[in-house]
């Protein structure tokens, strides 16, 4: 058995195109595997062996995506996300029910061992205090039920839509995984890093301010996450070496939650 490796596995990743997602596609070839399927919107133009152009926010097309990779899947990726810079309905469909979708497609067809990986988000800190509401949503299964439950409780999304969508990917990560690994044997961890040098920091920079998101950086040791550093946190949950890890979501952000966990933030940043 390889603890970190790939040989021989069937892996799935979706946002393989840009940013972290393109940097696990290095690294995964990398670490030895040579059956991997992207689903994304945009060709990627990485090491990947098979690419099925996706969109997470719809139905339809991940069923399509579902019946192409067929079962046997050992790694299942849910990478792909947009920030809070689009409709609240569109940031829910491809941050969680998207997901949720694929994941239950593939599910089932996983070998007992498989691994789940998500990536959340420190912007999801904030579940306990939804907690709650958070696992009615869970509860609902039918994808236009999920989208009316989200029009009915608005309140909960309308000021930081990208932070609510982390904290439901964060819920989820721990509702899913205690089913998944009872019914199927299959783990489900997540990541959830702190700012990224990626595209998709433009749009945090517009809905979040640089201010903000500078000062984030500065209270973890000044120098920002690379798509890298979080495409090795990623891969490092497929593996066996995190066999015993189910349910867990995995904190990659420079030691800014650390710190502000034990006081030792300094808000003056902040204006
Ligand atoms: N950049 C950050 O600061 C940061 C911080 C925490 C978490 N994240 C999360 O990391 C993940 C990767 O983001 P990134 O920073 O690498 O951004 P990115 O924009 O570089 O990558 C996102 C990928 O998802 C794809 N994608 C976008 N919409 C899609 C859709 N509807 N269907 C299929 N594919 C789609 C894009 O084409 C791209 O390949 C996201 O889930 C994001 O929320 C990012």
């Amino acid at each position: 058995m390889s603890l970190f490796g790939y040989e021989g596995k069937k892996v799935v990743l979706t946002g393989g195109t840009t940013g972290v997602g393109a940097a696990a596609v290095e690294l995964l070839a990398e670490a030895g595997c040579t059956d991997l399927t992207v689903l994304d919107i945009k060709e990627p133009t990485g090491p990947a062996t098979r690419y099925i152009p996706t969109d997470m926010s719809d139905p339809a097309s991940i069923d399509a995506a579902v019946a192409e990779i067929g079962s046997g899947v050992d790694v299942l990726f849910n990478n792909a996300g947009v920030a809070g810079v689009h409709a609240t309905d569109f940031v829910v469909r491809v941050n969680y029910l998207g997901v949720r979708r694929l994941t239950q497609g593939i599910l089932p067809g996983m070998p007992r061992g498989a691994a789940i990986v998500n990536t959340a988000s420190i912007a999801g800190q904030g579940w306990p205090e939804n907690l709650a509401k958070l696992l009615e949503l869970m509860a609902i299964s039918d994808w236009d039920e999920a989208l009316q439950w989200l029009a009915d409780n608005d309140e909960l999304a309308s000021v930081d839509v990208y932070g609510f969508s982390k904290q439901i990917a964060q819920v989820w990560t721990m509702y899913s995984s205690a089913r998944s690994y009872k019914e199927f044997g299959v783990r489900t961890n997540s990541v959830c890093p702190g700012p990224i040098d990626t595209p998709l920091m433009d749009d945090f920079i517009k809905h979040m301010t640089e201010q903000v998101i500078q000062w984030t950086v500065d209270q973890s040791g000044g120098t920002m996450l690379t798509a890298d550093d979080i495409a090795r946190t990623l891969v490092m949950l497929g593996t066996d070496a995190s066999i015993a890890m189910n349910g867990h979501n995995t904190v990659a952000d420079n030691g800014f939650s650390a710190s502000m966990t034990t006081g030792q933030i300094d808000f003056s940043g902040l204006g």
